[in-house]
C-alpha cells in the first residue's frame, strides 16, 4: 500500500454487494428505501455487469449504470464501483476463444459459470484495460462513487492457466528470474532425475507429469501465477488512476486464498478488503474468523481495512450450509471490527431468484424484509453507526505470528514426511491457542521487522530463508522470545534442504537441529512428559541433535519414545521455544504458559470464549467484547457501552452470546497509538 487512503464516507462503511441488473426498474426504487432502512452507506455494483456494459465489443451501454448512480446517490448512498474483468462476457470468449483457461490436465475451461479468463491472454489484457479505463473515464467525477473494487477475488475460482500463451509468459518469467539457465539448472537442482534444460523453450508447465513434478519447478509456478494476476490487477488499476484518484481496492481472502501472496498484493491497493465465510463444518468458526480479520489487518500494515464481503446467514457453496444462529451474524461483524475493520459489506443486497446462488442468504433475504435476518441486517446498521467514533483507530498486539505464502506454497507440495503436517492446520492450532489465551497477535512475514514484539510465534516456517533465519536469531540475540513449531526451517526458497540439516537457519537461536523425522501412523497416539504432566500428541515426533538446548519435554511412547520434544535455549538475551511435534491446541497450552511468562505477556484473563479486542483511539480505547459461550459472563472494565449507552463501573455483565463496544478512557490519552 503505498499510504493509507479511505473513500469518503461518513462513519464506518456498511453494506454489500448490490447487483439490480438481476431486477426490473421497480425493484431499484424499494432497494434504496430498503438500504436506508437498514442504514447502508455504500454498495459494490458493477462487479458482474460486463456483459450489460459492453453488449457487443466496443459498444458501451452506461445509461442503466447512470441512472442507477443517480438513484443511489439522490439517496445517499455511496458506490464501490466495480470492474467486471472477472466475468468477461460469451461474445469475447466466441471471439477470442483462446483466451479460455487451459487446466493441468489440458481441459479447456467451457463458458456458463464465471472465473478468470486466461491471465497471459492479450486480448484479455487489452478488453480489461478498455473496460477500465471507459468505466474510469465516465464515472471519474460521479459524487456516488467513493471507491474502485477491480475484479473479484484473484485466484478464485481458478488462477493458474496452463494455456501456451501462459507457458510462453512463464519463460519470459523465468528468464528474467535467472538470466541464464545453468542458474535455473542450480536453482531447481534439475540434476535429479535428469531434467536438465539446455533451451529455455523446452521449460514446459508443471502440468500432469507421470509422477510428481520437480518442487522447485512448481514453487516457481506458484510465484509466476501470482505475479501474472497481479500484472492484471495493476492494469485495471492504472488505467482507473488515469481519471481518477479515489481508492483503489480488490477484494482479497486472507487465509483462504492460495494464488496471492498477500503481502505482496497489499502494496499494490489503496486500501485493503477482505471477503470471509464461516466454515460450516467447524464448530469453531469463529476463531478462523478472527485469524482471517487478523491477516487482513496484518498484510495492509496494521490500518483500517474492509470487510468487503460475508454472508448474513447461510452460504450456497458447502456440502451442508448451516444458517447463523440468532446474533451470530452481529458477533462476526463485531469481531471483524474489533481486528480492525472500519466496514463491513455483505455478498449480497438482495438475494438473486435466479443462477448458482439462489440459496445463498442476503441482506434482503427471498422472505423480505419481515424477517429475522433483515432485523439483524437493520440492526447491525444501528449498530455500526453507534460505536463510530472508533473509525481509524488501531489494533495493538504484542505478538506476532509469522505467516509466509511461499511457505505455505512449497509446504502443502507432494511427498512430504507426513501428509499429517499441514501448512493451515498448524497454523489455525497456534492461533487458536492465542486466541483462546485472548491475547492479540499481529501477522508478519518472516522477514519483516520483529523488534516491536515482546513474542514471535513460528507455527510452520517450512521454507525459510538464510536471511529470514537470520532475522529470527538476532530478533532472539537482542532479548526477544521466539516460539517455533516442529517442521521449520527446513528448506530455502528453491525448496532445497538447508546446508547443515534441518533446522540450519535456526540452529543458534534453537539450539537445536533435527536429525530424522519420525512421523506416526494414521491414528496413532503418543504423549510428551512436560512439567510433570503428560500432554497427549499424534502424527509427528522427531530425533533432535542438541546443540545447546535445554530439554523441556520428552516423548512417552512412540517412535520417539525417550528422545526430546519440547526444549529451550536462551540466545544472547532472549530465549527460543522449540516445539517437535503436532500438539493440538490442549497440549500447547502448558507450554504456551510458560513461553507468555517468558515473554512478559499477561493474558487478559477473560474466560475461555469470551474474546476481547481492544483498538486504540487518539484519547480512547474501545474495547470489543464478544461472548461466544452458552453462559452469561462478566469483565472488569469502566466505560461506556456504545452499543446501548450504558454506563459501565467497573463490571460488565455480558449474557451469553452478546456484544459490547466499550469505550474507555485512557490515562495517557497521548500516549503510544
Ligand atoms: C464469493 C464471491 C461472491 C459470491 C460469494 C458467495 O467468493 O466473491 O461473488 O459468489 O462468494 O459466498
Amino acid at each position: 500500500m503505498t499510504e493509507y487512503s479511505w473513500p469518503a464516507l461518513d462513519g464506518l462503511a456498511y453494506g454489500g454487494d448490490y447487483n439490480p441488473e438481476q431486477w426490473s426498474r421497480e425493484v431499484w426504487d424499494e432497494d434504496v428505501a430498503l438500504m436506508r432502512e437498514a442504514g447502508v452507506n455504500l454498495v459494490s455494483v458493477g462487479i458482474f455487469s460486463w456483459a450489460m456494459l459492453e453488449p457487443k465489443e466496443g459498444l458501451y451501454d452506461f445509461s442503466w449504470m447512470d441512472e442507477l448512480l443517480d438513484l443511489l446517490h439522490a439517496n445517499g448512498i455511496a458506490v464501490d464501483l466495480g470492474t467486471p474483468s472477472v466475468s468477461p462476457p460469451a461474445w469475447f470468449f466466441h471471439m477470442y476463444p483462446e483466451s479460455r483457461v487451459i487446466t493441468k490436465d489440458g481441459t479447456v475451461m467451457g463458458f456458463g459459470s464465471r472465473g478468470m479468463a486466461s491471465h497471459a491472454s492479450t486480448e484479455y489484457r487489452e478488453a480489461i484495460a478498455r473496460m477500465a479505463t471507459e468505466l474510469a473515464r465516465h464515472y471519474a467525477d460521479h459524487p456516488a462513487v467513493v471507491m474502485w473494487h477491480v475484479h473479484n477475488e484473484y485466484g478464485v475460482p481458478v488462477g493458474e492457466d496452463f494455456g501456451p500463451r501462459s507457458v510462453a509468459a512463464w519463460q519470459q518469467w523465468l528468464q528474467r528470474r535467472y538470466g541464464t539457465l545453468e542458474a535455473l539448472n542450480a536453482a531447481w537442482g534439475t540434476a535429479f532425475w535428469g531434467q536438465r534444460y539446455g533451451d529455455w523453450e523446452h521449460v514446459v508447465a508443471p502440468a500432469a507429469t507421470p509422477t510428481i513434478a520437480n518442487p522447485a519447478m512448481k514453487l516457481d509456478w506458484a510465484r509466476f501465477t501470482d505475479d501474472q494476476l497481479r500484472e492484471c490487477f495493476r492494469i485495471e488499476r492504472d488505467a482507473i488512476r488515469q481519471y481518477s484518484d479515489k481508492p483503489v481496492t480488490t477484494n482479497f481472502m486472507a487465509h483462504q486464498s492460495w494464488n496471492t501472496d498477500l503481502w505482496k498484493w497489499a502494496k499494490d491497493v489503496d486500501v485493503v478488503s477482505d471477503d470471509h465465510y464461516l466454515w460450516s463444518p467447524d464448530p469453531d468458526a469463529h476463531v478462523g474468523l478472527a485469524l482471517s480479520a487478523d491477516l487482513t489487518r496484518s498484510v495492509g500494515g496494521g490500518n483500517p481495512w474492509i470487510l468487503m464481503e460475508h454472508s448474513s446467514s447461510a452460504v450456497n457453496w458447502q456440502g451442508r450450509n448451516i444458517a447463523k444462529r440468532p446474533g451470530e451474524e452481529r458477533r462476526n461483524a463485531l469481531t471483524h471490527v474489533g481486528r480492525g475493520a472500519d466496514g463491513i459489506l455483505f455478498f449480497q443486497w438482495r438475494a438473486s431468484r435466479s443462477g448458482a446462488e439462489k440459496f445463498h442468504s442476503a441482506m434482503l433475504p427471498h422472505a423480505g424484509k419481515n424477517s429475522r435476518v433483515f432485523r439483524e441486517v437493520t440492526q447491525l446498521g444501528q449498530d455500526l453507526k453507534d460505536i463510530a467514533e472508533l473509525r481509524g483507530s488501531r489494533v495493538v498486539a504484542d505478538v506476532a505470528v509469522l505467516y509466509d505464502w511461499e511457505s505455505l506454497w512449497a509446504h502443502d507440495l507432494e511427498w512430504r514426511p507426513s501428509d499429517d503436517m499441514q501448512f493451515r492446520e498448524r497454523m489455525r492450532a497456534y492461533y487458536e491457542r492465542l486466541w483462546r489465551d485472548d491475547v492479540a497477535v499481529d501477522f508478519v512475514h518472516p522477514e519483516a521487522d520483529l523488534s516491536a514484539y515482546r513474542l514471535v510465534v513460528a507455527p510452520t516456517s517450512y521454507l525459510l530463508t538464510a536471511s529470514a533465519g537470520h532475522n529470527l536469531t538476532t530478533y532472539v540475540a537482542e532479548g526477544g522470545t521466539l516460539l517455533v513449531g516442529a517442521f521449520s526451517g527446513i528448506v530455502n526458497e528453491n525448496d532445497a534442504v538447508h546446508e547443515g540439516g534441518f533446522g540450519a537457519p535456526l540452529k543458534d537461536a534453537l539450539g537445536l537441529t533435527v536429525e530424522e523425522f519420525l512421523p506416526l501412523r494414521e491414528g496413532e497416539t503418543c504423549a510428551v512428559s512436560f512439567d510433570g504432566t503428560q500432554l497427549p500428541t499424534d502424527a509427528w515426533a522427531e530425533d533432535i541433535a542438541l546443540a545447546g538446548a535445554e530439554v523441556r519435554g520428552t516423548f512417552v511412547g512412540g517412535p520417539g519414545a525417550g528422545l526430546p520434544a519440547v526444549t529451550r535455549h536462551t540466545h544472547g538475551k532472549g530465549a527460543a521455544w522449540y516445539v517437535g511435534t503436532r500438539f493440538g491446541v490442549e497440549s500447547l497450552k502448558a507450554v504456551a504458559d510458560q513461553v507468555y511468562a517468558d515473554a512478559g505477556i499477561v493474558p487478559s484473563g477473560a474466560p475461555e470464549g469470551l474474546e476481547t479486542m481492544t483498538r486504540r483511539g487518539a484519547t480512547h480505547d474501545f474495547v470489543i467484547a464478544v461472548n461466544h459461550r452458552e453462559t452469561d459472563t462478566s469483565l472488569s472494565i469502566t466505560g461506556t457501552n456504545l452499543l446501548d449507552g450504558a454506563t459501565i463501573e467497573g463490571q460488565l455483565h455480558l449474557p451469553a452470546g452478546d456484544v459490547a463496544v466499550v469505550r474507555v478512557a485512557r490515562e495517557n490519552p497521548g500516549g503510544g497509538a
